[in-house]
């Protein structure tokens, strides 16, 4: 197959573009299509500072490596999860890319800043790891940024992952959930810093396509929490859907983005937001939910272990 724009042999065909390209077309229509979506959803400009989080999978990697090219003002921030060999090859990952591109690192270690490890979290509050996890990390992510003054928080999310998002909200009517689904959340008050998702109108395989052109040293494996997680079903169902109609899963988000979230955000009320009595973070009720979850773990572990 030839690439659509100069006589050599495409490197990736794009089914939901209509489009094959080499491997200089596609890393160029990559950085385009990035490049539109930081301006269409105003994420954040070169005045801005930003702090990635990085995983040292595909996704972050990928955008760290294009807000590096692009000499954006970028520090990367790696949450240590302590999930076996997938958190040591992750931090490895991480760092390995850090020191090739001398780019700014930031690591903190669950265990060490918290006390304990996803798995033992898990463990003690009898939840299942991700949902520990993912409130774990958009905390540590918005309290480092806030902290050390970035203006954004950065997020690898793929327009896969949005969509797997966006039909789970839908299949169970999450309506807050809904309201707040954005790739680019606005800051709120002094301690909610902006959180933005430049790489949501990518899939994931265009973003894997990418990391691999660049030659970026991912890991390739999943989180084993992930196994068998609604994610990856409702990623599943959408891709057999993706297979038969190409486009599928960019039209349900931006579909969702440009015609009902805007319905959405003028019929919701306002939340006011405290800050938690206990760290000073923004929280709709008195006390915020890490809080209260690690609050909970401590005194668990402290009546297991009297
Ligand atoms: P996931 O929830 O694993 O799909 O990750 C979504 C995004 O969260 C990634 O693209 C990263 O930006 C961020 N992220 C995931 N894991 C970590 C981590 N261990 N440390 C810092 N950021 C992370
Ligand atoms: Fe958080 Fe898997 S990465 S539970
Ligand atoms: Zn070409
Ligand atoms: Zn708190």
């Amino acid at each position: 197959m030839k690439c659509r724009k100069c006589p050599s042999t495409a490197s990736i065909e794009l089914k939901r573009h209509n489009s094959a390209l080499c491997k200089d077309h596609y890393l160029d229509f990559f950085d385009t299509q990035v490049g539109r979506a930081i301006k269409k959803q105003k994420m954040f400009t070169h005045d801005d500072q930003i702090l990635v989080g990085v995983s040292g999978g595909k996704d972050s990697l990928s955008l760290w490596d294009y807000l590096l090219r692009n000499e954006y003002d970028v520090t990367g921030l790696h949450i240590h999860l302590g999930i076996g060999d997938y958190s040591s090859n992750s931090f490895l990952a991480t760092k390995e890319f850090s020191e090739a591109r001398n780019a700014d690192l930031i690591t903190i270690d669950l265990e060490k800043s918290y006390g304990m490890s996803i798995p033992l979290l898990s463990q003690t509050i009898r939840r299942v790891p991700c949902s520990g996890c993912g409130l774990s990390k958009r905390y540590i992510l918005n309290i480092e940024a806030y902290k050390r003054n970035f203006s954004v928080v950065a997020m690898g999310h793929n327009l896969d992952d949005e969509a797997a998002t966006l039909l789970g909200n839908i299949l169970h009517w999450e309506i807050g959930s809904l309201a707040r689904q954005s790739p680019s959340l606005p800051s709120k008050g002094d301690n909610l810093i902006s959180r933005v998702k430049p790489l949501y109108t990518m899939t994931e395989r265009e973003v894997a396509a990418n990391a691999i052109l660049r030659g970026i040293a991912y890991i390739e494996e999943d989180c084993p929490n992930s196994l068998g997680a609604k994610s990856i079903i409702y990623k599943e169902a959408i891709d057999s859907i993706e297979l038969h109609s190409p486009g599928t899963k960019h039209s349900l988000v931006s579909g969702f983005l440009d015609r009902v979230r805007p319905i959405m955000e003028t019929s919701q009320d306002e939340f006011n937001l405290n800050d938690c009595t206990i760290c000073g973070q923004p929280t709709t009720s008195e006390t915020c939910s890490f809080c209260r979850m690690w609050a909970t773990a401590h005194q668990k572990a402290r009546s297991n272990n009297p």
